[in-house]
């Protein structure tokens, strides 16, 4: 039997909570690619770095993160679900592919356009700058092959692509080539107040993000003041009702429906009883993740067991890797 294609992915653990677009984006596919893919899961804390964290919010949110997404679906005994930090090959590598990347090359990358842009240029750190080289580093120390991610991702899988290519001429062959993986449809869920930007833990205001881990009354009161358009009809069309289209996503992954079977049931209904049906899914699909997360997060000394016994794991694949790139390199080997 051939071994399972490797995968890799992760998140940041930026926020208390995972949001509605995290879920649909990245953790209901890798819940399913799991089982086809010898899968690696990993809670970025150095990228998560890379704009101010309070320490302490930093070590409790990387804990919720990796609690979300075991609730969710992801089970360390099948995949290897770890903290970046704990696997020290991960900055070790990205300083070596720092030194193969042009700097007008990274400069390019529109997220760090767009987060230098937030923070003012001169603020943002030479850590958001080098972010992608560190998530090249992640995907290339595991040779992953496939790599789950929103669309807003696929330039990071590029460069990481580009990377691999130029090591290999340049050293020898190396690294395996990564693919992103993105589905289309669900690729990217926007903001419910502001349905012209992406869902973003980082949003100024979080009225219109919903979150994997609110109240569920909450969540419901969120779906309900979504913003829609001055029509009626419940119709996907990205341009002309965005707000509408993007509930008509949601609705349709959660509950595994068709846009097209939705539309024809609302048809001639409004978009009140459109939303409250909606509400209903999104919060008999979250209570059940939120309900198990909180639970894992009661025995925080268990889930370090956990992440711990995997990062082992991970270890044993990255150090590998790091090795032979530092042998490629020219780098003197300690003995
Ligand atoms: P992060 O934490 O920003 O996002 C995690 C994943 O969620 C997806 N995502 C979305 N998908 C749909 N709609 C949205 N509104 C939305 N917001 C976020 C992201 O595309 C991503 O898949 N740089 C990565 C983390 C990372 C990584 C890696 C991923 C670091 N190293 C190696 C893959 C492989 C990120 O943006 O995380």
């Amino acid at each position: 039997m051939s071994p399972k294609p490797r995968l890799f992915s992760g998140m940041q653990p930026s926020a208390e909570s995972l949001h509605i677009g995290n879920y649909i984006g990245a953790l209901l596919q890798w819940k399913e690619l799991q089982t086809s893919h010898d899968a690696i899961f990993c809670i970025v804390d150095l990228h998560a770095i890379t704009v101010a964290q309070d320490p302490a919010a930093l070590r409790e949110n990387t804990r919720r993160t990796a609690a979300q997404y075991i609730a969710a679906g992801i089970d360390p005994q099948v995949s290897t679900l770890f903290v970046q930090s704990h696997v020290a090959a991960h900055p070790q590598l990205a300083w070596v592919l720092n030194t193969i990347t042009g700097f007008g090359e990274a400069s390019r990358m529109t997220q760090f356009k767009d987060k230098a842009a937030k923070q003012g240029a001169d603020a943002a750190s030479v850590g958001l700058f080098a972010y992608p080289t560190l998530m090249a580093a992640d995907i290339l120390l595991y040779n992953a092959v496939a790599v789950p991610v929103g669309d807003d991702q696929k330039q990071h899988v590029e460069l990481t692509r580009d990377l691999a290519n130029r090591f290999n001429t340049r050293f020898g062959p190396t690294f395996a080539m990564p693919e992103p993986m993105i589905l289309t449809e669900t690729a990217r869920i926007y903001d419910l107040q502001n349905p012209g930007s992406k869902m973003s833990k980082s949003a100024e205001s979080t009225s219109g993000v919903v979150w994997l881990l609110d109240e569920p009354s909450v969540t419901a009161k969120k779906i309900k003041a979504a913003v829609t358009d001055a029509g009626r009809e419940v119709r996907y069309d990205v341009a002309e009702k965005p707000g509408v289209s993007n509930l008509l996503t949601i609705f349709a992954v959660l509950a595994d429906r068709s846009i097209a079977s939705l539309e024809a049931d609302y048809d001639g209904k409004g978009y009140g009883d459109f939303k409250t049906d909606l509400a209903e899914v999104v919060v008999a699909t979250f209570a059940p993740v939120r309900a198990r997360a909180l639970e894992l997060l009661d025995d925080p000394a268990e889930l370090d067991r956990v992440l711990a016994g995997n990062a082992d794991r991970a270890a044993a694949i990255a150090d590998v890797t790091l090795a032979t790139v530092y042998d490629r390199v020219g780098l003197l080997p300690k003995r």
